[in-house]
């Protein structure tokens, strides 16, 4: 029953951290939100809660999404996706700045509320607002039953399971997931072809076993992170699919293990932060084998060229880097769902190294229900 399944996601399972055992169980998290909503038939997937019908989906001219910390991270993912796949224009913004800004509301456009708790109350209020103004709004949540769910004119349940860690890992990587699902629905409602709906379909199949090959690598990812310890900031970089993981991945080492970190645009290095690469600011970059990975190889030159110590997450040893992840390539939409994981394990192996309260970070909530 619901009931028993519950009581044994609160159980460590053998874990020291909840934020241990929930990126341990992302594998079965996807499998989840996968489970049976996809289509071999139409190569598609089947998204019931949306009620949002074929007509309706061909009249969005916009998708807008709006999330706060992680959840907005997983929304500029989404949005990639949606413009990639659908072709429609789509972009992510913190729901905590456009609920301030009285925002054009267009009818036309789709808005998405992105929230692991379903209670954050800076997207509840921008929901709230948009509603108010008669915009559709669709919820993508994990609490089921939560106050944005409830809000909402329909949407898609992650299905991650309950979140215990303040920290948010196994949420942040279904939600990429149930967007990449929304992409190929309003993809498959317009010019997205039935060989790209197969090809997308059969990379969110393999997601799972890639997310446990790589689990296999931790330990390296262990010794890894002692040599961050003493860092007093950390760069990561990433161009276009690998900019929000370099977001995400420089939150969550925030987050847990207190050092600073920043996210840049790799194609923005040289308007400015160069000025910064020394041998004592580390750089992650995130290099997936895509159309890219020339720019973001001369990316790690320049960085290299000033002396700069690099660990790149990418899909084939970088010979500019000091070390690599390797992560198992997907399709190119789908690799931003893979290639923050490692980086979960880094930030994990850091704040463990340096003692850190891993489950509940200083001056941190789980969500956030206030103004
Ligand atoms: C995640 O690691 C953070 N603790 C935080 O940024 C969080 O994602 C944000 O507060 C939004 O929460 P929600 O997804 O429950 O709305």
């Amino acid at each position: 029953t619901t009931v028993e399944w519950e009581a044994a996601s609160y159980d460590m399972g053998g874990h020291d951290t909840y934020m241990h055992k929930e990126i341990h169980e992302q594998a079965d998290a996807v499998d989840r939100v996968l489970r049976g909503r996809i289509d071999d038939r139409f190569s598609t997937v089947r998204l019931g809660g949306l009620n949002l019908d074929a007509r309706e989906a061909r009249q969005i001219r916009r998708v807008k999404i709006l999330g706060c910390g992680t959840s907005y991270h997983a929304g500029m993912i989404g949005a990639q996706m949606i413009e990639e796949l659908a072709r429609i224009p789509a972009d992510a913004e913190p729901a905590s700045e456009f609920r301030y800004r009285n925002a054009v509301v267009d009818p036309d456009t789709l808005y998405v509320a992105v929230s692991q708790s379903g209670e954050t109350y800076d997207v509840l209020a921008a929901v709230q607002e948009l509603k108010r103004k008669g915009a559709r709004v669709l919820g993508v949540v994990n609490v089921v039953g939560s106050a944005i769910a409830r809000e909402a004119d329909g949407g898609i349940y992650v299905h991650a399971g309950p979140e215990v860690c303040v920290v948010s890992t196994k949420c942040f990587t279904n939600t990429t997931v149930a967007f990449a699902l929304l992409a190929l629905h309003l993809g498959r409602t317009r010019d997205l072809s039935v060989r790209d709906g197969k090809r997308i379909i059969e990379g969110l199949r393999r997601l799972p076993g890639q997310i446990s090959e790589i689990m296999k690598q931790e330990e390296e990812i262990k010794q890894l992170a002692g040599q961050f310890t003493e860092a007093r900031s950390m760069l990561f970089i990433g161009r276009v699919r690998g900019y929000p993981v370099a977001r995400e991945a420089s939150l969550k080492l925030k987050e847990v293990s207190y050092i600073h970190a920043e996210a840049y645009p790799a194609s923005e290095l040289k308007h400015g932060p160069l000025a910064l690469i020394e041998p004592a600011l580390p750089t992650v970059a995130i290099v997936p084998d895509d159309d890219l990975l020339e720019k973001n190889r001369a990316a790690l030159e320049e960085i290299k060229a000033r002396s700069g110590r690099i660990l790149a997450v990418a899909h084939q040893e970088q010979e500019k880097a000091d070390q690599t992840i390797i992560v198992p390539k997907n399709e190119d939409e789908l690799d931003p769902i893979l290639m923050g994981i490692p980086l979960q394990l880094l930030a994990y192996h850091t704040a463990l190294a340096l003692g850190r309260d891993i489950d509940k970070p200083r001056n941190l909530a789980k969500s956030v229900t206030v103004e």
